[in-house]
């Protein structure tokens, strides 16, 4: 059964808490806006489309709980709902696209708007599910039978309302019956892949092989490795791509060692007013999770720490966007 890790209940959501996986598979009902911001913020939901899913039922629940329209107070609500956090561009988008509903309808009832936002986020993510699909499609196409493939970081059921981007195509190529096999960075330092990743493909029944980050280099080099496919929290129109801290460096050395390697991600990832990797804020994070990861305290208590949660990759060292739309060459000369 597929993993849902968000839904709606009623006038809430129920969010699979991803700080607990993979030892406790615990669900938080939310019915308050301020809670899913929370939840976005402490990454209980996290993985661009999901976070423009949770984004787009926050603010149905934001204008359920006023008592009358005002249209100022709206976007406020909707200003802070999108300063959750700032790399993910679908939480934007999905902002966005629920405001230009409420505009466009000229509805000034409370009801008819919180209905109208209910309805909208709904259709939100019934979407997703679709673009995952069809990336899964694209996707599996480029996947041999017997690939090894390596990833960084969760862009699976738990990161989207679907089954997934980059790991999308590898279930879809898995259900092709394609036998293939997975390396999956741990992903420092909130170890996405370790906790989320090999917890989603091991329930999926898909080898799976966890890694340090550290160790691809030595993989690429022993011909271990047939392609990378990541996803993207934001991709700028020069096609630079934002993901999690280390992708920059599986790209280097996906170049160097002649690998091929995919970027995938749903239309609303693609953000066209953002010229280039340069203009993409970087969300930082605190030092706590690096210093006192997971409970234990692993460097000096007043060490200056500097934790970017995402880098850029350079369009000129990714070979190809996987899209709903199909696959789009990107800028490094092929193989
Ligand atoms: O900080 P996170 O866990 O939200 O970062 C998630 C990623 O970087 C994912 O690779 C990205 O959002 C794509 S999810 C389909």
């Amino acid at each position: 059964m597929q993993i849902q890790s968000i839904a709606r209940v009623g006038d809430g959501v129920r969010l699979l808490d991803q700080t607990r996986l993979p030892t406790e598979v615990i669900y938080r009902e939310l019915t308050d806006y301020r809670d899913v911001i929370v939840a976005i913020k402490r990454l209980e939901v996290r993985g661009a489309p999901a976070i423009g899913i949770a984004a787009a039922y926050a603010l149905a629940m934001a204008a359920g709980q006023q008592s009358k329209y005002n249209r100022e107070i709206f976007h406020q609500l909707a200003g802070e709902i999108k300063s959750a956090r700032p790399t993910a561009v679908n939480l934007m988008w999905a902002i966005d696209r629920l405001v230009a509903k409420v505009e466009a309808s000229k509805a000034s009832s409370p009801e008819t708007i919180t209905s109208l936002l209910w309805k909208e986020a709904e259709v939100i993510h019934d979407e997703d599910r679709e673009l995952c699909r069809r990336i899964g499609e694209y996707g599996a196409s480029l996947i041999n039978d017997g690939d090894i493939i390596l990833t960084h970081c969760n862009t699976g059921a738990l990161a989207t309302g679907g089954i997934g981007t980059a790991l999308g195509a590898i279930y879809t190529a898995h259900e092709q019956g394609k036998r293939i096999a997975v390396y999956a960075d741990e992903t420092r330092p909130l170890l996405q892949g370790a906790r989320l990743t090999a917890w989603e493909l091991q329930q999926a029944g898909i080898d799976v092989t966890l890694i340090s980050d550290n160790m691809a280099g030595m993989l690429m080099k022993q011909k271990k490795i047939s392609s990378c496919f990541v996803g993207a929290d934001r991709i700028a129109k020069n096609g630079d791509a934002a993901n999690k801290i280390g992708t920059y460096s599986v790209a280097v050395l996906a170049a160097h060692h002649n690998i091929p390697f995919y970027v995938a991600a749903p239309y609303s990832t693609f953000d066209d007013n953002t010229p280039d990797g340069a203009a993409i804020i970087i969300e930082e994070r605190g030092a706590g999770e690096i210093i006192n990861g997971f409970g234990r305290q692993t460097a000096p208590e007043n060490v200056r720490v500097y934790n970017p949660a995402f880098d850029v990759t350079p369009f000129d060292l990714i070979t190809g966007y996987i899209t709903d739309r199909g696959i789009r060459p990107g800028g490094r000369e092929p193989e």
